[in-house]
């Protein structure tokens, strides 16, 4: 059974997220306290007899109850009607949801043109397109990689992802949204994380929004440590912005849109989800400037590897390796000496989905274009094209130079991708991605050295 809309979108109120600028607070992780209306948080226990103003409450777990403390999450939220209010959920149809990954993925590197608009209006939620995963919602290990471009605001629609948390890259378009914790505004060149199942609304503040969205199935996002690199660095954890206690009191005819063990459902709901009066603890969602992210390279020469451009983690089982490393490269100088300063060909164990935000990646001269993607598998050689290494190759290294006006990103999985069979059908594949290396021209000479 397919459930439509219920009601047309209306526009979105872009004033009211103005007023959320003004609220954040800041920290990663942090336990926060926050009420829109003054003395409703219960001071001494979790949950009084009475909660005041006549409220509920109901705590929402995202770890183990018995997770170490410093990676336990949980907040307790104050709330109109408890979270179950609302009627039996039942299947809702959509295609990106029922879309298979391809069991036979090829060994060759991948490449594709940005979504297009879509000519129907589509919001947020029905907008997603299925690019690539791993591992499954059942496991609580992997991810699924998605690209979104929608023409309207979700409306009287909620969703919430009982699969996983939601890292969500804005490429185009500013997205107000509406969540249980509070407001959140956010741009291109900033990052949002959306817990799992955390209830949400998403309305488009400038006509369509087009962005990337990793599903993270496994342990919870979170600040890398920094080793030898101190205790500064990278993304610091006060630009991490999580909003303040705010509340919609709204009866009416609304819908909430699940999506649970890889299926998606819906059920009517009588008022508006987002009615959450107050809340304390540190399950919650947080947004990121990537502006502010402090990049790290070498000042010698050689080219280090990306890890040093990590911005968040997924840690497996495995000591120091990862399920999800979520990596930037924003603007930066490059300094490095006698040395090829784009990065270099290479195979990795780990597999890559990149995606760029704006401007040019400094490998690429031209094809990788923004709000476009590629994927390099496990072991799938790639590099500079042909362009990119002639010119690096001859760059003067004794000067220094500044790659400005770009910011490609990278969700980098321990297990190997499996592109999903509309991406690998799509007309937005570049099939001619392969030709960008075949004109690399061979140099070699056995009767000269360097
Ligand atoms: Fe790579």
């Amino acid at each position: 059974m397919s459930l439509k809309h219920k009601a047309a979108a209306p526009a979105a109120d872009s004033s009211l997220f103005d007023q959320s600028e003004l609220q954040y607070q800041s920290g990663f992780g942090n336990d926060f306290a926050t009420e829109a209306l003054a003395g409703t948080l219960p001071v001494g226990r979790n949950s009084p007899q009475r909660v005041a103003h006549g409220l509920y409450a109901e705590q929402i777990s995202g770890t183990a109850f018995t997770a170490p403390r410093d990676v336990n999450r949980r907040s307790w939220v104050y709330r109109i009607r408890p979270g179950a209010v609302h009627s039996p959920f039942k299947p809702y149809s959509n295609a990106w949801v029922e879309e298979p990954l391809c069991a036979q993925p090829e060994p060759n590197p991948m490449r594709w043109n940005p979504l297009p608009i879509p000519a129907q209006p589509t919001d947020f939620i029905d907008s997603w397109r299925l690019f690539a995963g791993n591992g499954a919602p059942q496991s609580m290990s992997g991810c699924a990689i998605y690209m979104y471009c929608a023409t309207e605001s979700m409306g009287h629609r909620y969703f919430y992802n009982g699969d996983g948390e939601l890292l969500i890259v804005p490429q185009e378009g500013r997205l107000g949204i509406k969540t249980e914790f509070g407001l959140l505004r956010v741009e291109p060149q900033e990052m949002v994380v959306i817990p799992r199942g955390c209830r949400f609304n998403v309305s488009l503040l400038d006509g369509h929004a087009r962005g990337y969205i990793c599903e993270n199935y496994g342990a919870l996002l979170r600040l890398p440590d920094l080793g030898p690199i101190g205790s500064n660095g990278l993304a610091l954890s006060r630009d991490f912005e999580t909003p303040v206690a705010w509340y919609e009191d709204q009866e009416g005819d609304y819908e909430l849109i699940a999506k649970f063990q890889g299926a998606l459902w819906c059920a009517s709901i009588g008022h508006a989800p987002c009615d959450v009066v107050a809340w304390h603890g540190n399950y919650a969602p947080y947004k990121y400037d990537m502006r502010r992210f402090n990049t790290i390279g070498t000042i010698s020469f050689d080219h280090p590897d990306p890890s040093l451009f990590l911005v968040l983690q997924s840690p497996s089982y495995a000591p120091g390796v990862d399920d999800i490393d979520f990596v930037i490269f924003p603007p930066r100088w490059l300094v490095a000496e006698n040395t090829f300063r784009p990065p270099w060909f290479h195979r990795n164990v780990a597999s890559e989905f990149m995606g760029l935000v704006q401007g040019q990646y400094d490998a690429k001269s031209g094809g990788f274009v923004p709000g476009g993607a590629s994927l390099h598998n496990c072991m799938v050689s790639h590099g500079p094209d042909a362009e990119t290494f002639d010119k690096a190759s001859n760059e003067d290294t004794s000067q220094p130079r500044k790659v400005t006006d770009t910011l490609a990103f990278m969700f980098e999985t321990r297990v190997p991708l499996l592109p999903s069979n509309e991406a690998l059908g799509s007309p937005l594949r570049q099939k001619d991605y392969y030709l960008c290396w075949q004109s690399v021209a061979r140099h070699f000479n056995s009767g000269e050295s360097v």
